[in-house]
């Protein structure tokens, strides 16, 4: 079987680097149409742009400005008219040790929120007003294992704005289905990129590792192709699902 995405227009937040740059380069070479969101790293994005093509556009937003939100995925609509397929991908893993005083400790949480749960609400918001008006459309949110497992005390931040999208993106699924939108969560474990590296650095590779049940960490490309399965529309009727890509670290 064949994944398919020829005329599909999809948007990826966080496609500079990582797991959004796997997304969005699978996504292409299925033949979508890829509006690629990037924060801070332009050369990078552009180089992504760059290896995709003329199928690709490139658009810049700071998620912790939420007034900026609404004018960029205006700006998507603007270009490729129609959208097919989100994918809220973009977010931080802010170390924030609760030892650290009150005002450090709330600026790192609002931030983490910001990034990872009230942008991505947003998005979710704009796409399904646009998805209503089209008669339907793809929301494909990446959580994490830490939503369900929990996280250390430097992540409870992180744990606790991933554990919102899952409320969110079930609420999506079952409120919006009849319109023809599909919601679904996509829960990695632990992801051999740079933010998985910046973890490993504080905690030790062993964190990472020593739970897996396969012999090696997850790599980009094994979300990507699970979320190109999802855009594809053959995942339809498991709207509302969270599908959990860990290496077997944590089954639920
Ligand atoms: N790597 C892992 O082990 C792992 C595990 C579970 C879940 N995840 C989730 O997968 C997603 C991608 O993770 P990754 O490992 O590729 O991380 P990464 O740090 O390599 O990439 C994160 C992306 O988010 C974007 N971003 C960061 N701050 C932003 C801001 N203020 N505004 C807009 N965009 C911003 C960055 O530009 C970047 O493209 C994240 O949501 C992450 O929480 C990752």
């Amino acid at each position: 079987m064949q994944i398919n995405l020829k005329n599909k227009n999809v948007l990826v937040t966080g496609a500079s680097r990582g797991i959004g740059k796997s997304i969005a380069e699978l996504l292409a070479t299925c033949g979508a149409n890829v509006a690629l969101h990037y924060n801070k790293n332009k050369n990078r994005a552009e180089k992504v742009k760059h290896d995709l093509g003329p199928k690709a556009k490139l658009y810049q937003c700071d998620f912790t400005d939420g007034l900026e939100i609404s004018g960029f995925f205006n700006e998507v609509i603007k270009d490729f008219k129609k959208l097919d397929v989100i994918i809220n991908n973009a977010g931080i893993a802010l170390i924030s040790d609760p030892e650290k005083d009150d005002i450090s400790w709330i600026n790192d949480w609002l931030q983490t929120m910001d990034v990872n749960l009230n942008a991505a609400a947003l998005l979710c918001k704009k796409a399904i007003q646009h998805f209503r008006v089209n008669k339907g459309g793809i929301i494909i949110n990446i959580s994490s294992r830490a939503a369900f497992k929990g996280d250390t005390k430097d992540h409870l931040a992180y744990a606790a704005s991933k554990a919102g999208l899952v409320g969110l993106t079930k609420s999506i699924a079952q409120a919006y289905g009849k319109d023809g939108i599909k919601a679904f969560l996509v829960a990695p474990g632990f992801v051999r990129t740079e933010m998985a590296q910046s973890f490993i650095d504080e905690y030790g590779e062993e964190y990472a590792t020593s739970d897996l049940a396969l012999d090696k960490m997850t790599e980009p490309k094994d979300i990507a192709q699970f979320v190109a399965f999802l855009a594809s529309g053959l995942a339809n009727h498991a709207t509302g699902g969270t599908f959990d890509i860990n290496a077997g670290s944590y089954v639920h």
